[in-house]
């Protein structure tokens, strides 16, 4: 997979088929993390139930912040959420887009995952969020099936009581295992253990986080190293193609 050659920015898809993962907050402190390193950002909010993302754009706007990245409001009356963001892309020169999805139509997921260079789901480590797992890998594999090239997926562990131990370390060994069936259904009684990517970053549950609703804060915590191992595993990505170029013309 590429980046660079035949268009400029990385499309991420924030999505958990299940409410309440921490879909936004990961969205808008990456979104924020990444305005500040000089990029230019553009958010989608495609939830058209909680709208998060702009509620809290506008909240920060009202407490006197300059919004540091541009703000999309998707609906169904607008062109089918892949395209809109395709144009929303070109029409702002972005280096980033991110949608923050909601879970009410597996359709708009599957025209995002079409989308998307990497699907980002957010989850704590409890098995109630996790049975959210197994049907956003099943609905996402098959999208990815039908690419040519496929859609990188990964699982971020939110609101840890503590970061790699306890659940967070027990959840993250049953979803790096694969337990599905010859024909990728996921286990019935462990539907997250689909070998997923779990990135390194884990994200601890703090007060702190729910504080940062509704502001551009400076300091975004982990979100910080959750950016950093993005950008390392996309350097290292766009590396290996360079090695594949120089295999096939060698
Ligand atoms: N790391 C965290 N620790 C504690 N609470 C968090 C953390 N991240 C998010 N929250 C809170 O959890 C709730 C759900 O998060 P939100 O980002 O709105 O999820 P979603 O967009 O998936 O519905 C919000 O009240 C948010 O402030
Ligand atoms: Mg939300």
């Amino acid at each position: 997979m590429t980046f660079s050659p035949n268009r400029t920015a990385l499309r991420l898809l924030i999505a958990t088929l299940k409410g309440g993962s921490t879909k936004t907050t990961t969205t808008m402190l990456l979104a924020i993390s990444w305005a500040r390193r000089g990029k230019n950002v553009v958010v989608i909010d495609g939830d058209t139930t909680n709208r998060g993302a702009a509620r809290w754009t506008r909240r920060a706007a009202n407490n006197g912040y300059e919004i540091p990245y541009t703000l999309l409001e998707w609906d169904a009356t607008k062109p089918p959420l892949s395209k809109f963001a395709q144009l929303a892309e070109r029409d702002h020169q972005a280096d980033v887009v991110l949608i923050d999805l909601g879970g009410e139509s597996p359709e708009w997921f599957a025209f995002a995952c079409s989308w998307a260079d990497w699907l980002l789901s957010p989850v704590q480590p409890v098995d109630a969020e996790l049975d959210g797992i197994g049907p956003t890998y099943e609905s996402a594999a098959s999208i990815s099936d039908a690419r040519h090239e496929g859609l990188l997926h990964s699982v971020l562990l939110t609101r840890c009581p503590q970061v790699k131990k306890g659940m967070a370390a027990e959840k993250r060994r049953e979803l790096i295992t694969d337990l599905r069936d010859e024909d990728g259904r996921p286990d019935p009684d462990q539907p997250w253990s689909v070998g997923a990517h779990v990135f390194d970053t884990e994200i601890t549950r703090a007060a702190g986080y729910s504080d940062m609703y509704g502001h551009i804060p400076d300091n975004v915590g982990e979100y910080e190293d959750l950016l950093v191992e993005l950008e390392n595993a996309l350097a290292e990505l766009d590396s290996d193609d360079e090695d594949d170029i120089e295999k096939v013309s060698a």
